[in-house]
């Protein structure tokens, strides 16, 4: 299998042999890690992470998984008034200059295409930690790793997609890697301002993807096997009234898990509003948090594999 140097959108991981390889990799790091007999194979190397956007999970998962096999980190939150582009330097030339002090580069910016332009002119490895209302590559496969070990599959499922699907990067690239396996449906739940933008649609199209696009929970929620809660991304809204009009649409509690399926997930990539009632946090069905915590072995495989 031909290695990848940049992981810039899921459109990259269509080799199943790459995922297989990911998906053990990050189990056998989570073993290691619980027995402490992690190995340091990054020893010597250091990841810069550079967040131009919050994060809490994405950036502490990396630093965490770059620490825990050995590795080193420098880091910038809040980049757009930290870092130089506060004096007006651009991306261009931050990559070119961290690209001689790291080995890879994680990075996190509002606008879409930017981890693309930065790959096309960086010396080291980018990876993509959210670009704008474009993707969230490593997001996604720790999404498809979570059903893959919860579900004890990822072919022939329905899953149920709810929320802001229009800015929600994470569906964005969660769906293209769905879309690999067999036996796929999928249900698009959102209010019409938040649907789905047409190049996916057209992906799921192209790829003969049955689904659905529609503005009501009611009638999808018991034939899910997998139901994903998005956060309404309230910082892409111009205005607060526009915001306010969507935020509160959706809502899991105990009553409408009680129609979804006994063996069925409820996952969201986190942060969440008000979308999931913490009532459903008890819930075994709840895997959101399960899910975070996988976000650490996956990251763990995936820097393993591009610099060790
Ligand atoms: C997501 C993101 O940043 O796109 N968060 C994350 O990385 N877990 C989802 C979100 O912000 O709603």
């Amino acid at each position: 299998m031909e290695k990848l140097r940049h992981v810039l959108s899921t459109k990259q991981f269509e080799d199943p042999e790459l995922l297989e390889y990911l998906f053990a990799s990050a189990t056998q790091l989570e073993r290691d890690d619980a027995a402490r007999m992690l190995p340091d194979p990054l020893r010597g190397r250091i990841l810069a992470a550079i967040f131009y956007e919050p994060s809490t999970r994405t950036r502490f998962s990396f630093e965490s998984a770059m620490q825990k096999l050995g590795g080193g980190l420098i880091t910038q939150e809040n980049a757009s008034d930290n870092s130089s582009a506060a004096k007006g330097e651009t991306i261009a030339d931050s990559i070119r200059v961290i690209g001689n002090y790291a080995d890879a580069i994680v990075l996190r910016h509002p606008v879409e295409g930017t981890a693309q332009e930065a790959a096309a002119i960086s010396s080291v490895p980018i990876i993509n930690a959210g670009d704008g209302v474009g993707e969230h590559p490593t997001q996604a496969l720790l999404d498809l790793y979570t059903i893959q070990r919860e579900l004890g599959r990822r072919d022939n499922l329905r899953v149920a997609m709810i929320g802001d699907l229009r800015h929600g990067r994470t569906i964005h690239s969660l769906l293209p890697l769905l879309c690999l396996a067999p036996g796929i449906t999928v249900d698009l739940i959102s209010p019409a301002s938040l649907r789905l933008p047409e190049k996916y649609t057209d992906h799921l199209r192209d790829h003969r993807i049955a689904f659905t696009e529609r503005e009501q929970i009611e009638g999808v929620l018991e034939a899910a096997d997998v139901v994903y809660v998005t956060r309404v991304q309230r910082e892409r809204f111009a205005t607060a009234e526009e915001y306010d009009a969507v935020k509160d649409i959706y809502r899991i509690d105990r009553r409408t898990a009680a129609r979804m399926k006994e063996y069925a997930i409820i996952m969201h990539a986190l942060p969440r509003v008000n979308e999931i009632s913490p009532e459903v946090d008890s819930d075994a069905r709840a895997a959101y948090f399960r899910q975070a915590k996988n976000g650490l072995y996956l990251r763990m495989a995936l820097l393993k594999y591009l610099l060790a």
